[in-house]
């Protein structure tokens, strides 16, 4: 499977599907990396594993539908057949969603639908809440709506400081993304929302 990954920030996902494809537990390769936010430490880690990156500031295009055209095209060139979102902090939008249907992932530091959208760990922290945890969802044009393909729980112990929590929940991700993701790769067909299949 070709994958692009998106991220706009330090990429320790990125570094987490590409440590698990190294490792053979995930059969994929990365074939470009878009970031959004030049100079991001993601970056760097892209640079250090040989992965090609897009880089772009949406500030230098006059609307999404423009620059999403050009990831269009790089996908494209390069053969991309699956998307995995990896914080990056944009949603996407027709362009994208129309040429990969059901081919666009995400990660999300919460049990959706609870906390969507920005500073889900600082949501829960505020919220009080016992149980948090990371979700793998389908994207669609919504904030964290899309179909929910897996999710592991975090438990928040009397005490733990927000930081505590991140760091468990950072921990749960790098091993559910590269596994949920080699089970949609090997599953096609198995994935159920509401009752009937996604894909
Ligand atoms: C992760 O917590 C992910 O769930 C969210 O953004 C964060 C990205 O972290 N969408 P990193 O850049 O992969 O370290």
């Amino acid at each position: 499977m070709k994958l692009a990954i998106f991220a706009s920030g330090n990429g320790s996902n990125f570094q987490s599907i590409l440590d698990a494809i190294e490792n053979g537990t995930l059969q994929a390769t990365v074939e470009l990396l878009v970031c959004d936010k030049p100079g991001a430490f993601v970056m760097e880690r892209a640079a250090a594993a040989g992965v090609p990156v897009f880089s772009f500031s949406a500030k230098d295009y006059s609307n999404k539908e423009e620059y999403e055209q050009e990831i269009l095209e790089k996908l494209k060139s390069r053969g991309i057949e699956f998307i995995a979102l990896a914080g990056y902090m944009r949603l996407i939008g027709n362009v994208l969603l129309s040429a990969y249907e059901k081919r666009i992932v995400n990660i999300h530091p919460s049990l959706l639908p609870a906390f969507p959208g920005k500073d889900a760990i600082g949501q829960a922290f505020e919220a009080g809440v016992k149980v948090t945890g990371a979700t793998i969802h389908f994207v669609d044009a919504g904030m964290d709506t899309g179909p929910i393909i897996a999710q592991q729980a975090v438990e928040i112990s009397d005490g733990e400081t927000e930081e505590d929590i991140a760091a468990k929940i950072h921990q749960v991700e790098h091993q559910l993304y590269p596994k949920t993701l080699q089970q949609i790769f090997e599953g096609s067909g198995k994935i159920f929302y509401h009752g009937s299949t996604v894909v």
